[in-house]
């Protein structure tokens, strides 16, 4: 009987301590990361309204903005792969290689600032670069203005979402009516905001392993927040230099925006939200798989080889990171007229 009791009694105190560590787990990842919200955010000084965001799906998926006619933002953030492309850098006019890999347009609302480096402040900022750069669309503000112009449904859209502008086609008002649009691609209910939510069941035992390496081993300094990531800046390789292939050397990162020596190749810690998505990895796109990704950060990073458990173990948690992605219905695009600019390459 007392053997019997002894055993309970052993089996309730370890019961207990797991539900205790796990207690541990839940409140220390509630204080370094934070669930997506299932609503959409606001954004600074651009009210989010159905019409403005039904005009910036169609301005997103529509390849005339570009000025071959064959290039939209969806090529280089395709949102049926993560909202990235799915080569290491993006391919825009004329063929040409970009420098960089495209990040994903999922969630970019929740960066704090946007870009590998975080050249450009927020979304709408941002949107305004794409379109001009002769890597990527190659077109004018100018021709852009035509281009809308010149199709009536554009006209009728941009008067619903801008009622109260005089003239509501203006390269700002598209730059807002994108961003509006990308503030709906929020991807909440992933397995670990349940989890932050109090669902203790929502992470295997696997992938409560691999997220307590990701803090303890020192991940989460640089992966934390509401995007695991996209809240700050880091060298890319902080206890070893990576190598060429995966740092060009004529890619300084934030040291072109801030030109602080000491900004050399550093970078914005990657969001990690949806990244079992998105393969290849980093900016320069080099590495396919994310068990060698995260076998290159822990190395590069923290200085630490990680064993083969170990990565598995944390790509299971990575893999708790993919949310519930929005639907989409692919958009009827206005139909062009006799002025819209012909394409050019
Ligand atoms: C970066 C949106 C067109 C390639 C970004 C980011 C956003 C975005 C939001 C920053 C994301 C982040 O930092 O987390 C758009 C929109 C486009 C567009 C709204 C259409 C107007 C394109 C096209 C290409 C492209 C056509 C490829 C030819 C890239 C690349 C970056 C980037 C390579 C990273 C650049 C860097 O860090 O220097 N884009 N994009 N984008 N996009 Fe696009
Ligand atoms: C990028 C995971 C530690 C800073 C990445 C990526 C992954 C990752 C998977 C690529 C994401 C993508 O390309 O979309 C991890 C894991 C870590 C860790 C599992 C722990 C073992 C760290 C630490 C820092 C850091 C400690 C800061 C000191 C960065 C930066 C990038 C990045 C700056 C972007 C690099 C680039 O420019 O391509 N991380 N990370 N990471 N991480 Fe980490």
């Amino acid at each position: 009987y007392i053997a019997a009791k002894l055993c309970v009694m052993a089996a309730g105190i370890l019961a207990s301590s797991t539900a205790g560590a796990d207690d541990d787990l839940m409140s220390a990842a509630r204080q370094i990361f934070k669930p997506i919200p299932s609503i959409v955010p606001a954004v600074k000084d651009n009210p989010i309204t159905h019409d403005k965001v039904a005009l910036g799906k169609a301005l997103f998926f529509d390849p005339r903005l570009s000025a071959s006619g064959v290039i939209s933002c969806n090529t280089c953030h395709n949102l049926g792969t993560g909202g990235a492309d799915a080569g290491p850098r993006s391919v825009g006019h004329r063929w040409q290689l970009g420098s960089r890999r495209a990040p994903t347009v999922y969630n970019a609302v929740f960066n704090v600032a946007q870009f590998w480096d975080g050249r450009a402040a927020d979304l709408k900022t941002q949107a305004a670069g794409p379109v001009q750069a002769s890597t990527e669309m190659n077109a004018t503000p100018a021709r852009l203005l035509n281009t809308l112009n010149s199709m009536t449904d554009y006209i009728v859209m941009f008067s619903k979402a801008f009622p109260n502008d005089a003239t509501p086609i203006t390269f700002d008002n598209f730059a807002k009516a994108i961003e509006a649009f990308e503030a709906t691609l929020i991807t909440p209910a992933a397995p670990f905001d349940q989890y932050l939510e109090g669902d203790a069941y929502a992470l295997s035992a696997q992938q409560k392993a691999g997220l307590k390496l990701f803090i303890e081993r020192g991940c989460s300094t640089c992966h934390n927040g509401i995007n695991v990531g996209g809240q700050d800046y880091f060298p890319f390789g902080v206890t070893e230099r990576p190598i060429t292939s995966l740092l060009p050397r004529d890619d300084k990162g934030r040291f072109a925006v801030t030109k602080v020596p000491s900004d050399e190749y550093v970078f914005r810690s990657a969001p990690l939200r949806n990244v079992a998505l998105r393969p290849p990895y980093f900016h320069s796109g080099q590495v396919w798989s994310l068990k060698q990704a995260v076998g290159v950060m822990s190395e590069i990073q923290l200085g630490a080889k990680l064993n083969d458990t170990e990565k598995d173990d944390i790509v299971a948690f990575l893999n708790s990171l993919t949310g519930q992605l929005p639907r989409i219905d692919y958009p009827i695009l206005p139909v062009r007229t006799d002025t819209t600019p012909k394409p050019s390459m």
